[in-house]
Parts: C-alpha cells; sequence; structure tokens
C-alpha cells in the first residue's frame, strides 16, 4: 500500500495551487515547499480553504541541501516517506533572464541539481518536472511532437532543457529512478470557484492576465505584440490550456512515474489547437461582457508566429487529455481576476 505522500516545490505558485487540489482529490497528502519569492502565503490559506484538510508546509528553499534532508527525514521517521516530487519551484520570467541569466541557472538548474542530491540521500526515486514547450524553439514544423529539436532562444528555455538533461542523465543511473518531464504549452484561466487563480507581480509578460487586468481596469489597453505574422488574423497563435486540466495532467504524471518503463519521459501537455491573440480577446470579450481595447505594436523580439502542441504521447502514456474549452478559460480566469482585482493582496 502506497502512502502517497508527496513533495510539492512551487506548491505556492500559480500552477503549482491548482495541482495541489489535484492532488488531494485523488488522495495525495502533498507537503509543500516554497520561498514565496514569486507568492504569498494567502494562496495556501486558499488551498486549504478549497480542500478542508490541512496542507503541510516548509518555507525555505529547494538550494538549501539540509532543509531538504530534514524534509525527507522527517517524514520517513512520520511513517510516510516521500513517493515522488513534483517540481514546479523555478523562476520564469523570460526577460529577466536575459538580463540576469546566473539568477536562473543557479536558481532552476542548481536548485534541481541540489533537490536530486537530496532525494537520492533519501531514496526518494520519482520526480515530475515542470518543463515548457519553449524549449522547442523556433519551429520546424506544427504541432511539435516530443522528437522536435531542442533549441531554446533564452536562458529560461535553456535552464528547463539543461533540466530535462539532467534528469534523463540522473534516472539512466538505474536503482528505479524515473522521471517525467511535462512540457506545458500555454496555462491560463483559474479554479472554476474564483478563489485561486493567477497574480503575477507587477506588469504580466503574458498575454492573458494582461488580458483580465485590462478588464478589470487596472490597465488601460493591450498592446498586440505584432499583426502581420503569417498567421489566421496576422497575430500569434498559442495552444492556450486551461491551468486545471494542467493540473489533472500531473495527477496523472505521478501515477504514471510510479510506472514508468523508460527511466525518463518528456511529455507535451496541451491541446493541440492554436488560437490567436485577437481570437482570445474576443472570447475573452464575450466571457466577461467586457471590451478590451487594443493598440497594435511592433512585433515583441524572441516571439514566434505559431505554437501548439502535438499532445498524443500524453494521451498514450498518461491517459491524458485537455478537456477545458478556450470559453472556459476566459469565463474562469474573469470570474478570479473579477472577485480578485488585486489578486491575492485584494
Ligand atoms: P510561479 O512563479 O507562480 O510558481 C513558482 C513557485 O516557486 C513560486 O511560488 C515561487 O515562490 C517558488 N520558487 C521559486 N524559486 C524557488 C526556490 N528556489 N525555492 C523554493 N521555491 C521557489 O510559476 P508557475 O506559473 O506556477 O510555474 C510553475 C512552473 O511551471 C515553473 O517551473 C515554470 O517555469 C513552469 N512553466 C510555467 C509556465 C506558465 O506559463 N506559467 C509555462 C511553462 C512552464
Ligand atoms: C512566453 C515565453 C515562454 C514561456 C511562456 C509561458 C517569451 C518570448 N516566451 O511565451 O518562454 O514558456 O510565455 O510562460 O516571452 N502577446 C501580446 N501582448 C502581450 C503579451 C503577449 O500580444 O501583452 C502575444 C505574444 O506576442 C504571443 C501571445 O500573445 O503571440 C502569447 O504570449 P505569452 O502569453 O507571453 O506566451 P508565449 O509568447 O507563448
Amino acid at each position: 500500500m502506497m502512502n502517497r505522500t508527496l513533495l510539492v516545490t512551487g506548491g505556492a505558485g500559480y500552477i503549482g495551487s491548482h495541482t495541489l487540489l489535484a492532488l488531494i482529490a485523488a488522495g495525495y497528502r502533498p507537503v509543500v515547499l516554497d520561498n514565496y519569492s514569486n507568492s504569498v502565503p494567502e494562496v495556501l490559506r486558499r488551498v486549504q480553504q478549497l480542500s478542508g484538510v490541512p496542507i503541510e508546509f516548509v518555507e525555505g528553499d529547494i538550494r538549501d541541501g539540509k532543509l531538504l534532508d530534514g524534509l525527507f527525514q522527517r517524514k520517513a521517521q512520520d511513517g510516510s516517506p516521500v513517493e515522488c516530487v513534483v517540481h514546479f519551484a523555478a523562476l520564469k520570467a523570460v526577460g529577466e533572464s536575459v538580463a540576469n541569466p546566473l539568477a536562473y541557472y543557479d536558481n532552476n538548474v542548481g536548485g534541481t541539481t541540489t533537490l536530486l542530491s537530496a532525494m537520492d540521500r533519501a531514496q526518494v526515486r520519482h520526480l515530475v518536472f515542470s518543463s515548457s514547450a519553449t524549449v522547442y524553439g523556433e519551429p520546424i514544423e506544427l504541432p511539435y511532437s516530443e522528437q522536435h529539436r531542442i533549441a531554446p532562444t533564452n536562458p529560461y528555455g535553456w535552464t528547463k532543457a539543461m533540466v530535462e538533461q539532467v534528469l534523463k542523465d540522473w534516472a539512466a543511473t538505474g536503482e528505479a529512478r524515473r522521471a517525467v518531464a511535462l512540457r506545458y504549452f500555454n496555462p491560463i484561466g483559474a479554479h472554476a470557484s474564483g478563489v485561486l487563480g493567477e497574480a503575477p507581480q507587477g506588469t504580466p509578460n503574458n498575454l492573458f492576465p494582461f488580458i483580465t487586468q485590462v478588464a478589470v481596469g487596472k490597465r488601460e489597453k493591450l498592446m498586440v505584440f505584432g499583426d502581420d505574422y503569417d498567421t489566421v488574423d496576422g497575430t500569434g497563435v498559442r495552444d492556450y490550456l486551461h491551468v486545471e486540466d494542467l493540473a489533472d495532467g500531473h495527477v496523472r504524471a505521478v501515477q504514471y512515474a510510479g510506472q514508468a518503463a523508460e527511466p525518463f519521459s518528456a511529455i507535451n501537455l496541451g491541446t493541440g489547437r492554436g488560437t490567436s491573440v485577437l481570437q482570445l480577446v474576443r472570447a475573452f470579450e464575450q466571457a466577461s461582457g467586457k471590451t478590451i481595447a487594443c493598440t497594435m505594436q511592433p512585433r515583441r523580439p524572441g516571439d514566434i508566429a505559431s505554437a501548439w502542441a502535438d499532445p498524443a504521447l500524453a494521451y498514450r502514456l498518461l491517459g491524458w487529455k485537455a478537456e477545458r474549452s478556450i470559453e472556459q478559460m476566459c469565463a474562469d480566469g474573469w470570474r478570479w481576476q473579477s472577485q480578485n482585482p488585486d489578486g491575492y493582496g485584494g
């Protein structure tokens, strides 16, 4: 009988918090480690409120090997040794990674090797990792399959590619080690309750939180970065997926890690469908009843025209596919933003 205790690094973040709920619903007992570098304690209070169970939390850094040793030892002594690590903790702003690459290599790559070393000392063998479709870079062909060449275009993307390589090499050392790297496409939306959602600090880097902040009156208008791409309407096309679908994908990945034939797997998590900036804006306007003022701007450096996933491997290996529509992503994202105009601070 498995005890189902998990360590969730970065569990107070956007994707981590939604995943905690899905893991708890599936019968797992998550222990969260987060240093609150990009989140606040209120998030976990709300996860507890929604789930109805207390969540064990350790405030600290994945780069602190001693702290990790203590955590793994304590859980083992309690009779609930950690079965799998779900590893979200990372820095994730592309522009910041260009300006300060060493902070990204240290936190994302160094943090992961420290975590893996502590896992080895504690004989914890399974890990699920937050990778990103950004590892593919400029598409040679679409949809991106997992066999697409890896060619990130910025330090953030390189940290994801490097960690995947580290995991592959680590898992290959045997002793039943298993690592599953999930290559997320573009997660958006919020928990259907409106109680949990994305709360970026400062100006949002990504499209969807920018749209929701315009809708709620925090920003005047959306800048559309490029309307001359070779796409349906000239604006960039991406594969947006609901954060709750993504959360479910992690539950499947944890289960898969326990029985995977291969030591290492990299798996796309996306819908397989592309949506343009203007199509997303329209869908959001429909869902919210708000008008989103837009201004056309030059292309954002480093952006590609289109990206979407081949999600077949996720279905084959994990039995997972995205279920929720763009309309649902918009409705849930709007419920969160309108009920929490200042995010977790409001
Ligand atoms: P987030 O910033 O909301 O969550 C990350 C959490 O990790 C935060 O709570 C932060 O405080 C914590 N953290 C960061 N460094 C830490 C450290 N050294 N020790 C302990 N905790 C630390 O980000 P998110 O959007 O939830 O993303 C989660 C993961 O998914 C990240 O690895 C990110 O790179 C990856 N990812 C995100 C997206 C996206 O669009 N959001 C897309 C692809 C991949
Ligand atoms: C970005 C990151 C990528 C990361 C992903 C998810 C870059 C170059 N890439 O990808 O590494 O994995 O987020 O976190 O930053 N857009 C606007 N106006 C805005 C913001 C975005 O028009 O204010 C457009 C973009 O040009 C793009 C689309 O919206 O066409 C989606 O942008 P975004 O949400 O930033 O995601 P990605 O570009 O896919």
